[in-house]
């Protein structure tokens, strides 16, 4: 296993990312480059703006990753790039620089479902999780409870039916005049701490529906009702000029809307175990992974779920949680241990080819 040394590359959303990750789990190397001051300028991802970000950062960060590595392209075994869900013109960045790469060099192409890696990179951090176990995957676009059954052998026990938490940590915490160079969800992790979780009384969202999808729709709604009948002037005043009063109003809201979020994520995991052990009872761990999963509350409000249901929670370090190269890599590895990868690309391919 040492001996195999695989490059991942991530360009799926607004983070240009890649690592070098040998096959015994140790991390070569690990560099990202955020879009955030972007997104905080704009209001969002726009994709045809993400692209050219990507563009402009996509070869200084692969060759980073190799540099750090103390690697050549020539020493690698593989190239793991993400393949999707994502955007398109912004994977299509990641994939052309895979393919140039593997071309030149002559190397196997492993392509990556994002929501996998989320999930796998568990198994890098954690040495001992095994298949089968739980995973809540939380992240900007997607919320997904899967059973991992196997390596390629994923049950989906829930998802969104409308937005994922991570986009409404983002609206809200653009609709509070929070910074978002910092992003959206740890500006507002970290405002909530501050502010009194009972003051408002959202309602938990899809109590009546005994299933494990989510939703995130209503939620915002609410959040919106309550900046609109306390008339804190969101977005136009940052909340770095707002006075004291305003600032603990809005402190309020964020941490009334947190609160509910993750009672929604407590609810459907717990629901979620109970499933999952009727289908595996084998079943040791809940891994909770994706951007969301750096929370601190996130966490210790899901440890308390796992722990009453006599299971472990495994939670990467946050850098591997919010999209990394780390975790495409050593995807990468798991599946190209069993043999499942693509042969390498011509070496002058037409960059048209996808
Ligand atoms: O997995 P990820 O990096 O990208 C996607 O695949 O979408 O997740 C990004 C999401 C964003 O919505 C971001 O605001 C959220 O994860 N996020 C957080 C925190 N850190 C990142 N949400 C809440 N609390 C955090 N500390
Ligand atoms: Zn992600």
């Amino acid at each position: 296993r040492e001996d195999v040394v695989i490059l991942g590359i991530e360009t799926s959303c607004d983070d240009t990312a890649a690592a070098v990750v040998r096959g015994n789990g140790e991390i070569l190397s690990q560099v990202v480059s955020s879009q955030a001051d972007l997104l905080a300028r704009y209001g969002g991802v726009a994709p045809k703006m993400a692209e050219e970000a990507h563009l402009l950062a996509i070869d200084k960060v692969v060759q980073q990753a190799l540099d750090n590595a103390n690697l050549t392209a020539h020493d690698l075994s593989a190239v793991a790039v993400t393949i999707g869900p994502g955007l398109s013109l912004c994977l299509r960045v990641g994939v052309c620089k895979a393919r140039r790469i593997a071309g030149m060099h002559s190397l196997p192409i492993v392509g990556i479902h994002h929501m996998e890696a989320h999930a796998l990179v568990a198994r890098l951090t954690e040495k001992d999780l095994h298949f089968p176990f739980l995973a809540l995957l939380i992240s900007g676009g997607h919320n997904l409870l899967i059973l991992a059954r196997d390596l390629g052998h994923y049950v989906q026990l829930g998802t969104t039916i409308d937005d994922a938490i991570g986009e409404a940590y983002d609206k809200t915490a653009r609709w509070l005049g929070l910074d978002m160079k910092k992003g959206g969800g740890p500006a507002l992790e970290e405002l909530a701490r501050q502010g009194d979780a009972d003051s408002i009384k959202f309602s938990i969202p899809m109590r009546q529906h005994k299933d494990c999808n989510f939703s995130y729709a209503g939620l915002k709604t609410q959040v919106r009702l309550a900046i609109e009948s306390r008339k804190i002037c969101i977005e136009n005043t940052p909340i770095s000029s707002a006075n004291p009063d305003d600032r603990s109003s809005r402190a309020d809201i964020a941490a009334s809307f947190q609160r509910v979020a993750v009672l929604h994520l407590e609810d459907r995991c717990e629901r979620a175990i109970e499933w999952a052990l009727k289908i595996e009872p084998s079943i040791k761990c809940l891994v909770v992974s994706g951007g969301v999963a750096s929370n601190q509350y996130v966490r210790k409000r899901l440890n308390h779920v796992v722990n009453n249901s006599g299971l472990r929670l495994v939670c990467p370090p946050p850098s591997l949680c919010t999209d990394n190269g780390v975790m495409v890599a050593w995807t990468g590895i798991e599946h190209f241990l069993v043999g499942r990868f693509d042969p390498p690309p011509l070496a002058n391919e037409p960059e048209d080819y996808l």
